[in-house]
């Protein structure tokens, strides 16, 4: 039996995990707390670092005792700490992983540091004990990528943004558009009444032979058509958010159809090929069911773990500590790890001009 306590502070959920497995059966999440900051940075608009940081230095060691409580093991019985170490607001990864080595030495716990990235990437094995390989479609406030997950630590980005990343996107619509943040469910819910025919907005590398996103040409066009119809009833708002999500679905439909046929030429043996979602925009029911329909014409599996483990949590983390401990890839001087705001899941994939943002989730 293996017991790791995970820790998430990247960016504005402190979120503490005991996760469990005992080698005959599947893996269990023994506690899942996850504490939201959504309400001290609604005023700005956005996430700010330094109220960030100062909210997790406030509440992670209650988080922390809320969670081994709830798991009903003490910090004798863990095995191993897992942090994470990045990519992330600095701020935060400090707290945690700070945290995280003062607990590892004074228990004398190894220490495993995460990258944030490999948390979202393995979540499917742990819900749904996927085997390797599978494709992970991760779209979120701070990145939009399409990842080969080939096996522990082992991970090639097909496709990333090369501006903003489509949780982004949705934000700023809302922004422009009067709705309250965050503007993801707020722009699904007003599209809801709205005309997604109304607008033909752009699909922003649609039949593009490079795989990658792009999202500021829609944003724009957004503006655009926002301010020549202002002032903007309501229906003129439901109406612009739906011609967007339909932007949205169709140029994310385009690209996933594209790695969905690479996917299958790379590992023609795989039996049962599988297109993972996560992050919080996997939210949206009219993006899921564009995937949906994709991966049922392609023979793919379509895996959405359940909407807490496919945002930010820490069980992930916790996770991605066991398969590290099972692979024998942790590290050995996790002592000395220092956060990294930003830490690219594939190093070996060059970084695209204009991503890489240093801003939440970077
Ligand atoms: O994964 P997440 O909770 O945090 C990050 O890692 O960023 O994702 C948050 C992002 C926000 O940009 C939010 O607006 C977007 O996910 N989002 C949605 C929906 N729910 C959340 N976007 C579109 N439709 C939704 N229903
Ligand atoms: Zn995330």
């Amino acid at each position: 039996m293996i017991r790791v306590l995970g820790i998430e502070t990247s960016c504005d959920e402190t979120a503490a995990s005991v996760v469990a497995l005992d080698g005959t059966s599947a893996p269990e999440i023994l506690s899942n707390i996850v504490l939201s900051q959504i309400e001290e940075h609604a005023a700005f608009g956005g996430v700010v670092p330094e109220i960030a940081a100062r909210a997790h230095v406030e509440a992670l060691d209650g988080i922390i005792e809320a969670a081994l409580a709830d798991s009903g093991a003490k910090l004798a019985d863990i095995d191993a700490i897992a942090a994470t170490a990045g990519p992330g607001l600095v701020g935060g990864l400090i707290v945690g992983l700070m945290t995280a080595k003062a607990i590892a030495a004074a228990a004398h716990k190894p220490l495993i540091a995460i990258n944030h990235l490999e948390g979202h990437a393995l979540t499917a094995r742990l819900t749904d004990g996927l085997d390797f390989p599978y494709l992970l479609l991760l779209v979120s406030g701070g990145h939009t990528q399409i990842v080969a997950v080939r096996g522990v630590g082992d991970y090639q980005r097909w496709a990333t943004t090369i501006d903003d990343a489509l949780g982004e996107a949705f934000d700023k619509t809302a922004k422009m558009l009067g709705l309250p943040y965050p503007g993801g469910p707020n722009v699904e819910k007003a599209a809801a009444s709205g005309y997604a025919t109304r607008f033909a907005f752009p699909r922003p590398m649609k039949g593009s032979a490079q795989p990658d996103f792009s999202f500021s040409g829609l944003k724009t066009a957004v503006r655009q058509a926002a301010t020549a119809i202002a002032p903007l009833s309501d229906q003129d708002v439901a109406d612009i958010c739906a011609s967007f999500q339909a932007a949205v679905a169709d140029a994310l439909g385009d690209r996933v159809s594209r790695t969905l046929t690479r996917f299958r030429l790379e590992f023609p043996g795989k039996a049962g090929p599988a297109l993972v979602v996560a992050g919080g925009v996997a939210a949206n029911r009219t993006i899921k069911a564009t995937l949906e329909a994709l991966c049922a014409e392609a023979g793919f599996a379509f895996v959405a773990p359940p909407l807490k483990l496919c945002t930010d949590n820490a069980a992930m983390i916790a996770w991605a500590g066991i398969e590290r401990l099972r692979a024998g890839i942790a590290q050995e001087n996790a002592a000395d790890f220092v956060p990294r705001s930003r830490w690219p899941l594939d190093s070996v994939s060059a970084p695209m001009v204009g991503s890489g943002r240093r801003g939440a989730k970077a």
